[in-house]
């Protein structure tokens, strides 16, 4: 499974990138707007910082608008992915940005119905949202793992997106149910770092070290 940043913030993204971890970056029309700058600078930004699939979002609701916007996004660098919404008129922009060998992601996937339908309009990514799921007490993780068993059965090749990750349980488990990819927000990949036996064990060696100075 590759890692994702789920951010707008420029500074989280160049330093998740320092990692060497960061495979691509998901945005939303909620981050973006946390940050208050324009859209499209963002965008350059982040899209000459990240080599990999770097999505955004169109807020368009009907496909002719959706596919203007994603036109327009997709102009501004050739990883950027467009993140369209799971809905009939998404369907129809998804199609068309197929066949203009244009990535799509669609976003809040809740059911495999919806999953399935996105793969064969032609998205490149399904993001179904775990942490949005839990929230109202589904199984998100059952969700992702249905996805993975009939993407695998049908020999689709549409990728999955954990999306909507609220703490690092939610990465392993991702992982461990078949997803590619797990779009992160900068908490959690903070938190995916640290383990209290780690920081124990380096103050250990330390202290041991620092006797026979
Ligand atoms: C990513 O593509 C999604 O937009 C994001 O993970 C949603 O997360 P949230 O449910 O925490 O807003």
């Amino acid at each position: 499974m590759k890692f994702f940043l789920d951010s707008a913030s420029i500074d989280e993204i160049r330093s998740v990138n320092e990692l060497g971890i960061l495979a691509g970056v998901t945005t939303n029309p909620s981050l973006v707007s946390k940050e208050g700058v324009s859209f499209h600078d963002r965008l350059k930004e982040i899209t000459s910082e990240v080599s990999g699939s770097v999505s955004a979002e169109v807020i368009s609701e009907d496909a002719e608008g959706m596919i203007k916007e994603g036109k327009e996004l997709a102009a501004i660098a050739p990883n950027v992915t467009v993140k369209v919404p799971m809905t009939l008129e998404g369907l129809k922009a998804v199609k068309a940005f197929s066949d203009l060998n244009i990535k799509t992601n669609v976003t809040l996937v809740f059911n495999a119905n919806q999953a399935l339908l996105a793969a064969r309009a032609g998205a490149s990514y399904v993001s179904p949202f775990l942490g949005r799921l839990d929230d109202i007490g589904h199984d998100g993780m059952d969700l992702i793992a249905t996805i993975s068993s009939i993407f695998d059965r049908h020999g689709i090749s549409t990728e999955i997106i954990a999306a909507s990750i609220r703490h690092p349980l939610h990465v392993t488990d991702a992982a461990a149910n078949g997803a590619h990819i797990a779009t992160i927000p900068y908490k959690v990949v903070a938190q995916l770092v640290k383990h209290p036996l780690t920081d124990q064990g380096i103050e250990k060696f330390l202290a041991d070290w620092n006797k026979q100075q």
